[in-house]
């Protein structure tokens, strides 16, 4: 039952991992520039919507100064999303990976709007390179990349919808590495929002490079690309 004051819309942010692959401790903790992703992600996203909530691993807390709810995750990805949207009474809610620290604005914006046609939209961006399947060490089948979409996060949803579809996953034993992937199993339409390169996820020492470089840019306000919606 919602509440008035209820928050209507919520940040939900998986932030449990190990961040094996990156070798620094829980990749959300990991600093760029002198902030960590965790708060890189909440930063972007608090702006547009009523609450953020994070999960966190057991025994962390919220870094000082990230204004945000932090509850603890789940085993998997998929538990602490799940954990994530038991603690929100929202009814419209953002997915976003602690791992992807950049989120153009106009993104977000796009993303709110494409919600309400089916209960869900995801952020994804049009596969740009020649995509092949390997066969061992060597060049397998070629994968025509027309019509592939690589997909990112924020995610949104209706949470009621998402709710049922993490219940039927969990019944049915299914593990998913995003929550769009669960809603479109069970035959949701989920709208595809244009995304952008900036929106990549940290994972290797190189992505932290990556990121690095591209601070400037973004702590300055997201200075213009020639092109760029503003
Ligand atoms: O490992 P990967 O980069 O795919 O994780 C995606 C996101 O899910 C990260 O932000 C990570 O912190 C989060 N996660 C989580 N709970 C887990 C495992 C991953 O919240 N048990």
């Amino acid at each position: 039952m919602s509440v008035p004051n209820s928050p209507r819309t919520a940040a939900l942010i998986p932030a449990a991992g190990s961040g094996t692959r990156l070798g620094r401790g829980p990749k959300a903790f990991v600093e760029v520039a002198g902030r960590s992703l965790l708060a890189r992600s909440v930063a972007a996203l608090s702006p547009f919507v009523d609450e953020v909530v994070v999960a966190l691993p057991a025994g962390m807390d919220l870094p000082a100064g990230v204004p945000a709810r932090a509850i603890v995750g789940g085993e998997t990805r998929q538990g602490s999303v799940r954990r994530l949207l038991e603690a929100t009474e929202a009814g419209t809610v953002l997915i976003h990976d602690a791992a992807r620290p950049f989120v153009p604005p106009p993104v977000i914006l796009a993303l709110l709007g494409a919600i309400p046609a089916t209960g869900a939209a995801t952020v994804a961006l049009p596969v740009a390179d020649t995509l092949v399947r390997a066969e061992g060490q060597n060049w397998g089948e070629l994968v025509p990349r027309e019509g592939l979409w690589a997909v990112q996060t924020p995610q949104g949803f209706r949470r009621e919808l998402l709710l049922q579809a993490h219940a039927r996953a969990e019944a049915e034993q299914y593990a998913a590495t995003d929550d769009a992937g669960l809603l479109a199993r069970l035959g949701v339409p989920v709208r595809l929002v244009p995304g952008d390169a900036r929106l990549f996820k940290v994972t290797t020492p190189g992505d932290l490079a990556l990121a690095e470089a591209l601070t400037g840019h973004v702590d300055g306000g997201w200075l213009t690309v020639e092109g760029e919606k503003k």
